[in-house]
């Protein structure tokens, strides 16, 4: 291999077809003298060498006649057929290694005839995109070796894991779960399908190791709380947030909130109603908050009798574990409901500095997370300890600003242009290398992009867990019923 030219960040390198096998991600050493020049493999084209095109066309013309030995006094055959094959590889430039450590800064060039082109080891990446840290986690392979992340590099960070559907975002969710809780974290994971309670349990259906630091609640089933557990504010944001209630009607709820306190004690529901239904005020009002109270008891999920609060939820996962809210079950306004509580809730719980920081796991949070939300979670929130880790398959559904904001990106396989257009918003990686590589990555592949990578972006095999992941999708012409065609 040779360097043909080094424009901006691209470096285009010219290698014989007969060279060592590359992928894409892979990443190349330039060795010159002293000194090393690291860039990643995006693609590979044909050198578009001059007068190709001609010769190509005469070779067509000729390849009737192939049996016709032709004359080649000076056996230049074979030279010309290698330069007419020559391939061109089109890599990024990643930095100058001085002593050790990849700079960016540094201006240098490896001489074009004399520097020698290798493959970079595995463990060279593996080091140089590590983390401080010791809290070493096993993503899976990256050019045939083991590769490993810090959990640390998560940790107060905000994270994004997208791409196509069933490429498996959700499996390197699960995986990092376990690998956090195994550490000590405390994360809430909000789970669209109903997939992670599988975690508790290993390949072959017994208890996995961590199944007593995963909890699954659903809501209105195992898990109810009281209207006063929720408070005032909370139940104002869901009336406004999830219901859509007009500001003059808020107004009168939190004058019946007041009422009900005065008149029953406490508040309750079934008091908020009664006390509605008895004070005066304009009869469309009434009716408005009546028909969204009654609609808020049919979910079934305050039960102010026997209440439980996330508080002593979060108390049991003291040492570590996965709070796991399962939302496959409600319908979409429960499950607006629902989250509206849970976020409100954990933002109190952490601003009064009772309880040490969680992770966030949202999956497909579009479909819960009002506008509001988006941003508060990438900067308000980050300041009280919730340190989110979004799931989709949707990229355009979540703000430009989140992606801007992220610190972390595992992107799996999307063709479609549109959505790689809305990931280069991202600012951690340049455009060329989103597009070049994530287009072509097989499914359980993802490119791996910001701080937990130390900014080197990596593509990586992501590893099989020997718990049960529940992700599959479920079929209806199942292999039994082939067996019966
Ligand atoms: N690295 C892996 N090793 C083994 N199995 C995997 C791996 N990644 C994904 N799978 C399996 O592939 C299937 C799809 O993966 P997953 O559910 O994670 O996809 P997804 O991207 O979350 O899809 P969707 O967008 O539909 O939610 C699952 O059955 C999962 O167990
Ligand atoms: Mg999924």
């Amino acid at each position: 291999m040779k360097i043909l030219s080094k424009n901006n960040d691209t470096v285009k390198i010219l290698s014989s077809p007969d060279e060592e096998l590359l992928e894409r991600g892979d990443y190349l050493l330039i060795e010159d003298g002293g000194n090393k020049l690291l860039i990643q493999v995006l693609d590979i084209e044909y050198a578009d060498i001059p007068g190709i095109l001609e010769d190509t066309l005469r070779e067509l013309s000729i390849e009737d006649a192939r049996s016709l030995s032709s004359v080649d006094p000076y056996s230049v055959g074979s030279l010309i057929a290698k330069l007419r094959e020559a391939r061109l590889v089109i890599a990024k430039f990643r930095g100058v290694l001085v002593n050790g450590e990849l700079r960016n800064d540094v201006l240098w060039l490896p001489s074009r005839f004399n520097s020698r082109i290798i493959k970079a080891s595995s463990s060279l990446v593996n080091e140089l995109s590590r983390t401080s840290g010791r809290r070493t986690l096993l993503l899976g392979e990256c050019m045939s070796e083991w590769f490993t992340i810090n959990a640390e590099s998560l940790d107060g960070r905000l994270t994004i894991i997208t791409g196509k559907k069933e490429m498996g975002k959700s499996h390197l969710a699960k995986l990092l779960v376990l690998g956090l809780v195994e550490y000590g974290a405390r994360i809430i994971v909000f789970d669209m399908n109903g997939e992670y309670g599988g975690l508790s349990k290993r390949v072959d259906g017994i208890e996995s190791d961590l199944s007593n630091r995963l909890k699954v609640i659903i809501p209105s089933q195992n898990f109810k709380t009281s209207i006063l557990d929720a408070g005032l504010k909370t139940m104002m944001d869901i009336l406004r947030y999830v219901y859509d209630t007009p500001s003059a009607s808020l107004r009168e709820f939190s004058r019946v909130w007041y009422l009900a306190e005065r008149v029953y004690g406490k508040v309750t529901l079934r008091g908020l109603i009664e006390a509605l239904t008895k004070t005066q005020m304009n009869e469309s009002v009434r009716e408005a908050l009546l028909s969204r109270l009654l609609s808020i008891e049919d979910l079934d999920f305050f039960d102010d009798e026997n209440p439980q609060s996330i508080e002593d939820l979060l108390e049991e996962l003291d040492y570590g574990g996965a709070l796991i809210v399962d939302l496959s079950k409600s319908l979409p306004h429960g499950r607006r409901l629902v989250v509206e509580y849970f976020l409100s809730k954990l933002s109190t719980i952490l601003k009064n500095n009772k309880y040490p920081p969680v992770f966030l796991l949202a999956e497909e949070a579009h479909l819960y997370l009002r506008d509001t939300y988006w941003d508060d979670l990438v900067t308000r929130m980050r300041h009280i300890g919730i340190f989110p880790i979004f799931v989709t398959n949707q990229p355009d559904m979540i703000p430009d600003s989140v992606y801007r904001q992220a610190d972390n990106i595992f992107l799996f396989n999307f063709t479609n242009d549109s959505d790689l257009d809305y990931l280069a918003k991202a600012s951690r990686v340049d455009v060329e290398t989103v597009k070049r590589i994530v287009k072509t990555l097989p499914p359980r592949r993802c490119l791996v992009i910001g701080r937990v990578v130390n900014d080197l972006p990596i593509v990586v095999k992501v590893r099989e867990l020997p718990v049960k992941t529940m992700g599959e999708t479920k079929l209806f012409f199942t292999e039994s019923q082939q067996r019966n065609l």
